[in-house]
């Protein structure tokens, strides 16, 4: 922005086209090196990339709604509109305070164990070989089996768990040929919920059922109370999944801060919160604007959308000193990789507590890791993922 232009910078790049999806890095220095809220000309958005503009935004929730969907395409949004992420207060808080209490930080320590002996399983099965793939190999194991039980769905629905969930967050973004195939996949997820046996197969103990009961007894409609599993569908997958495979990867090429972890586990919470920092799982997601607002002097209009950009706001130099190096020991503390403000990250005390446990269970045989071949970038338009890291190791005697 010039002297009083309330103009954005425009910004070339196309944030969902092939080039910003295998390297969103590179993107995200691009935008914030025009300001921290620039205009994505390819994309026809507006899009918050500063650390500040992005916090304040995710804080200011009457402002930047997600009541009316966080997709970039209004047809999609129609369709999302009533889960916790694409709600506002009152009803938001009303599914958010049914279905956190199993993620809660208390009741997450409680199946730590479980979650330990897991880890224990697939980081053995990894280092029986001398080589394996980080992301398609070891990343996918504890999220697929440890949430997949938790949520207790019949056999059906969490075999499709991890479809589904690839599916909704490829409905965020664009191109429209990707949305619509996702669209496609996801008629699956509609059918499961509407049918009635859904609700029959639900496992007693697990966390679908107790939201859906929770649900009715809260006066809610069976049909509405069964779309709250939703918050633990399609979140809680490739969400974790490339933030460990990433880890690995950054681990690989920084061998330094991997002897540090081994050497001292108390930096484990802060490296996990690095690599998340690093990695942003979730690129970005939409807010639309129920006011005519300025940010950073640039005027923002009421009825549009806003692109929020984790990822850029996580590399934000005003923020973050030297932001593309991997410091497990810097202070990572107001991050946007989980969020913030009210829609922050309902499973994150899960995804670190899976990341911790996997991490330790690694640091406890391997001495180092060696790239063994090419990292291939994922496709997805949310989620930043890779599809391989092919790694070999070095086992401590
Ligand atoms: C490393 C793993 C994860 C990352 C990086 C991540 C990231 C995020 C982010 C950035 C948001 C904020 C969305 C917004 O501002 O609109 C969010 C929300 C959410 N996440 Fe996660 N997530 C992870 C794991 C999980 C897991 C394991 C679950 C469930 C078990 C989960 C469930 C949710 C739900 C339901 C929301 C919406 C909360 C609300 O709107 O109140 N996430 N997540």
């Amino acid at each position: 922005m010039v002297g009083d232009n309330p103009y954005a910078p425009a910004c070339a790049i196309d944030f969902y086209d092939a080039a910003s999806i295998a390297d969103p890095a590179s993107a995200y220095k691009k935008m914030l090196a025009l300001g921290p809220v620039v205009w994505l000309e390819k994309n026809n958005l507006h899009a918050l990339c500063g650390h500040k503009e992005v916090v304040a935004a995710l804080k200011n929730h009457d402002v930047f709604s997600s009541g009316k969907g966080v997709s970039v395409d209004d047809q999609v949004n129609k369709l999302i509109v009533g889960s916790s992420l694409n709600s506002d207060p009152p009803q938001h808080d009303i599914s958010r305070k049914i279905t956190f209490n199993p993620l809660s930080p208390k009741n997450v320590r409680h199946i730590r164990e479980r979650i330990e002996k897991e880890a224990h399983f697939i980081v053995t099965k990894m280092l029986d070989k001398s080589c394996f793939d980080a992301a398609s190999e070891l990343a996918p194991h504890l999220p697929l089996t440890i949430v997949r039980d938790l949520v207790g769905l019949g056999d059906y629905g969490k075999d499709h768990m991890l479809e589904w969930g690839a599916a909704t967050f490829e409905l965020m973004g664009d191109p429209k040929e990707r949305r619509d195939a996702a669209v496609n996949n996801l008629k699956g997820l509609r059918t499961f919920l509407e049918d009635s046996d859904t609700l029959n197969n639900l496992s007693e103990d697990g966390w679908a059922n107790r939201a859906t009961r929770l649900g009715i007894e809260s006066g809610m409609t069976p049909a509405r109370a069964s779309e709250l599993m939703r918050d633990y569908i399609p979140p809680s997958l490739d969400t974790t999944i490339s933030a460990i495979g990433y880890g690995v990867m950054l681990f690989a090429k920084h061998p330094d801060q991997w002897e540090k972890l081994r050497n001292d586990r108390g930096l484990m919470k802060g490296a996990i919160e690095e690599i998340v920092r690093l990695n942003t799982p979730i690129r970005a997601f939409t807010r639309y604007l129920t006011e005519d607002i300025n940010v950073a002097g640039v005027d923002l209009k009421k009825d549009s959308r806003a692109l929020v950009v984790y990822g850029a706001a996580n590399r934000d130099p005003a923020r973050f000193e030297n932001p593309d190096d991997f410091d497990i020991e810097r202070k990572t503390i107001g991050h946007a990789g989980f969020g913030q403000g009210i829609h922050a990250c309902l499973g994150m005390n899960l995804a670190r507590l899976e990341m911790s446990c996997l991490f330790d269970s690694l640091a406890d045989r391997v001495e180092r890791f060696e790239l063994d071949g090419p990292v291939v970038p994922g496709v997805n338009s949310t989620i930043h993922s890779l599809a391989s890291v092919p790694v070999k190791v070095q086992l401590l005697n």
